[in-house]
């Protein structure tokens, strides 16, 4: 029935791109920590897997406004850019 639906899609990136970011957020929170409490070599660990969730996010994002919406992309690149340029950690 919807197999052909790009909303399907859009909602299939959308579903693991949540995932990416609440570990963003969560690898951010603990790097901070360890930093805090003098961990070096969990801060490094912890630092890897923050970037490993920022590349699979950017890897979702290309993928969602490229290839699954392309017609998003056009419509709304703008707030897709203003979202990732303005996060950092
Ligand atoms: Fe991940």
């Amino acid at each position: 029935m919807f197999e052909d639906d790009p909303a399907i899609d859009a909602v299939l990136i959308a579903a693991p791109q949540k995932v990416e970011h609440y570990e963003i957020a969560s690898y951010g929170t603990i790097c901070a920590w360890a930093d805090q409490m003098g961990h070096s070599d969990a801060f490094d660990l912890f630092k890897q897997n923050l970037q490993e969730g920022k590349a699979a996010d950017e890897k979702l994002t290309t993928i969602a406004e490229s290839a699954a919406n392309p017609e998003g992309e056009e419509k709304g690149s703008s707030i897709g850019n203003q979202n990732h340029e303005s996060f950092s950690i």
